[in-house]
């Protein structure tokens, strides 16, 4: 973008001193902004408050503000009857690929493709997820670190599309969930950067290099899983010693550890060993639910998937197996949902969007709130708990001073009906509109 100037001196013909001209010229101030609407999700507080405005200058918040005066020189970017909300956050993504690509051949992705054609179709998913209103997401596994290359391209300014934290290949046991090739011919190899690492060393070696190569959350399978080959969905797939010390060293790299689990057993090794997150929860018992609040652990439920998964799965050509997996756990887990709230979990929101469309994210609100949350603890859940879990609390999940710019607005009340958060009209993210269709 910088080069534009230049680009467009040397297309008119002025060569190279008008060039040097435009660059001189002096910095331009930075612009200040007010965003009005008409009502404001003050999540801190569980609120809502009335006549908000916002003031933005750069990529940050000031002020936020409700005697309507605009400041002199602001430009007023006003969203009428809508309501404003912060920037939306999916604690569990996978940007790199999205179901859309299987045409009903299962072995056609794993077979024909190379982690150069997810890198390619990527940025368009990045900017579905941020179009839907997700100005942040963690992405919680990708092969070959193209996770890590989309996030610095985003970060770069060179694509549109939510701020990322990453955690590069998953960590996972030889014929488990993170293990692409199992039910393969032994003969077959394939030669991506995945994460299958087995006992206490080679774990650690594999989660420093995770590290060295720029990941910022460490992901690892303490479980089996459903779509993966495995017989069974929940059985633990790392020893206690094992997942020990894939905490052990990330949290020593200053890393937060999310631990994929269905089965009990799994989730409360996940809890033991420490994790930060335990993703997907499906099957948790009542010492589960326990040990998560004695450890203060975040519980992540993608409580929509299996609609998508049953509706869409078969037809894609996924086996029998796979489908009967998640008819076991699919109705388990929201279930589980609905006791983790009862039970006053801290609880965070992830979709595994990428398991169903990217941008579809906020259809899980409503499974939420079906499942026993109000609409104000699954829109807390998608922000300030999600900043917490993320370790961005005073930059994200809240529309306060200090802040980043990261807005969503929506007309209709999100508070009545957490499903208008489908059918975001407005997305700024860092100060800089993504799309507005609230225009007045
Ligand atoms: N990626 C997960 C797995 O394969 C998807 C689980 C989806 N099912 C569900 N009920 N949440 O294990």
């Amino acid at each position: 973008m910088r080069l534009l100037p230049i680009v467009t001196a040397i297309a008119l013909g002025l060569g190279a001193s008008a060039a040097v001209v435009a660059d001189d010229a002096p910095a331009p101030a930075p612009t200040r902004v007010a965003v009005r609407a008409a009502h404001l999700v003050d999540v801190k507080a569980g609120t809502q408050r009335d006549n908000p405005l916002v003031i933005i200058e750069g990529d940050r918040i000031t002020e936020v503000r409700y005697d309507g005066q605009v400041p002199a020189g602001a430009r007023l970017i006003d969203l009428g009857d809508a309501t404003l909300l912060p920037g939306l956050i999916d604690c569990h993504v996978h940007l790199t690929g999205d179901p859309t690509e299987i045409k009903g051949d299962y072995y056609e992705a794993v077979l024909k493709r190379t982690s150069i054609d997810a890198a390619i179709l990527s940025p368009t998913y990045a900017k579905r997820t941020l179009d839907a209103g997700f100005t942040t997401v963690r992405n919680v596994g990708a092969d070959d670190y193209v996770d890590i290359s989309l996030r610095d391209a985003i970060n770069r300014g060179d694509i549109p599309g939510p701020r990322m934290l990453v955690s590069g290949p998953p960590l996972g046991a030889t014929g488990g969930h993170a293990d692409g090739t199992t039910g393969f011919s032994p003969w077959i190899e394939f030669h991506d950067v995945n994460g299958v690492a087995d006992g206490v060393d080679a774990i650690r070696h594999r989660v420093r290099e995770n590290v060295k190569h720029g990941a910022d959350v460490i992901k690892f399978m303490a479980s089996a899983g459903v779509l993966s080959a495995e017989t069974s969905v929940g059985a633990p797939q790392y020893s206690q010693e094992e997942m020990n010390a894939v905490v052990d060293e990330a949290h020593r790299w200053g890393k937060k550890v999310a631990a994929h689990a269905h089965g009990a057993e799994a989730i409360k090794m996940a809890i033991r060993a420490g994790v930060d997150s335990v993703e997907h929860s499906s099957l948790i018992d009542d010492e589960g639910l326990k040990l998560a609040k004695q450890h203060g652990t975040y519980l992540d439920f993608d409580v929509y998937n299996d609609d998508y998964i049953l509706a869409e799965y078969a037809k894609k050509g996924f086996p029998a197996s796979t489908i009967e997996k998640e008819k076991m756990v699919g109705r388990l887990q929201r279930e589980n949902f609905q006791r983790a709230v009862k039970a006053g979990e801290k609880m965070t929101f992830g979709t595994d969007a990428g398991v169903y469309p990217h941008g579809w994210n906020a259809k899980q609100f409503a499974i939420m709130t079906k499942w026993g949350m109000t609409p104000m603890q699954a829109i807390q859940a998608a922000t300030v708990n999600a900043a917490d879990l993320l370790g961005m609390t005073g930059k994200v999940g809240a529309v306060a001073p200090g802040y980043y710019a990261d807005l969503v607005a929506v007309n209709g009340d999100p508070l009545k009906d957490v499903s208008v958060l489908e059918h975001v009209g407005f997305v700024m993210k860092g100060g800089d509109v993504d799309r507005n269709d609230l225009k007045r």
